[in-house]
């Protein structure tokens, strides 16, 4: 993390002020340090570069480091599917077993062959509507961040899609956080073989609890990262807390009238922020001023599963085809035009 951040952090738990002790430093970065707090006398560590703000007392349900890592042991005790995976001509593959072979690329440190087969990958795992919707959200928020000056913190950054792309365009400073520390240390090896590192401080918190102090972010966005966070209103709250300026959410919702999808959000307890009413009327009782920018609808079907690894889907949503409405949330403490 660069020492920028210092200024920006205080104790996740009790608000209270950090006392640094920085044992490696690299340029403006800081490699290893314990921040504790004078209050509560909590320890946050900072190792390999990435700050550790995560409190004991929430629970996570970190199954994306799971879904990462357990694919990866499962081929490691079944080799014969790994060469099924990786010694075969990579158009003949199903989608999501291109996305496999990707995870394996990576695993081996072979991070631009794993760039390629992903791409290649997410061209036949998404519909054309999808991928247009999804990067006219992307396109959009960049231009805006344009217009905005200072560090970028992303919420609930996962595999960095979304940093990257600003990372590239705007070769500015961002924060990429994520309650999954196994998912930033892939990250920073990702980064660092595209060079893309320098720009980027890694933080692992609870985005429910952050170590921001109040009105410390001036430029907040997310890239599809709500929804997989629990409990809506605090989240919210929180990031109402920490944002000084304005908040750039990329967002899609389910049609209401859609049965089949509908049943499986409610059942996973993700309908507040999968479908649009419930979100903005969410945002607005955490105290947001809302705007929707950009919106745009496009078709979406299950993503197709794979045929190595039998039956394994990228995403457990949309169960069945439907039409997604895709816009930025604006979030600000007043309207902006
Ligand atoms: C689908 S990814 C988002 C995609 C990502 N923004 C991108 O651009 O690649 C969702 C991420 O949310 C993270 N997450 C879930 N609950 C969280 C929480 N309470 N606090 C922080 N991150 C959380 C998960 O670890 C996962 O990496």
């Amino acid at each position: 993390m660069h020492t920028y951040l210092i200024e920006m952090l205080e104790c996740p738990v009790c608000h209270d002020k950090l006392e640094w002790t920085i044992s490696e430093r690299s340029g403006d970065r800081i490699e290893a340090a314990e921040a504790r707090c004078s209050a509560c006398d909590a320890v946050y560590p900072v190792r390999d570069g990435i700050g550790l703000f995560l409190t004991p007392e929430l629970p996570r349900n970190d199954m994306w480091d799971q879904v990462d890592s357990g694919v990866i042991q499962y081929l490691r005790e079944h080799p014969e599917l790994e060469r099924q995976l990786m010694e075969v001509p990579l158009g003949t593959l199903a989608p999501a077993d291109q996305f496999f072979r990707a995870l394996v690329l990576e695993d081996r440190g072979k991070y631009h062959k794993a760039q390629i087969t992903e791409d290649l990958a997410n061209k036949d795992l998404y519909t054309q509507d999808y991928l247009n919707c999804w990067n006219s959200q992307m396109d959009y928020v960049i231009e805006r961040l344009a217009e905005t000056d200072g560090p970028i913190v992303d919420m609930a950054s996962g595999r960095c899609y979304f940093v990257e792309k600003i990372v590239r365009k705007l070769k500015r400073p961002v924060v990429a956080t994520d309650f999954s520390p196994g998912v930033l240390r892939r990250d920073r090896r990702w980064l660092e073989s595209f060079g893309l590192y320098d720009h980027v401080s890694l933080l692992a918190f609870d985005a429910r609890r952050t170590p921001f102090k109040d009105g410390a972010v001036v430029t907040l966005t997310t890239n599809l990262g709500l929804p997989n966070i629990e409990e809506p209103g605090s989240l919210l709250r929180e990031l109402r807390r920490i944002a000084a300026g304005i908040f750039l959410a990329i967002s899609h919702f389910f049609p209401e009238e859609d049965k089949s999808n509908a049943k499986v959000i409610r059942e996973a307890g993700l309908q507040t922020l999968l479908f649009q009413r419930a979100a903005l009327k969410k945002f607005t009782e955490a105290g947001w001023e809302l705007e929707v920018k950009n919106p745009c609808v496009g078709s979406a079907r299950p993503t197709p599963p794979g045929v190595v690894l039998e039956g394994a889907r990228m995403d457990g949503l949309p169960v069945a085809e439907t039409n997604l409405e895709w816009c930025v949330l604006l979030g600000s403490s007043k309207v902006t035009d």
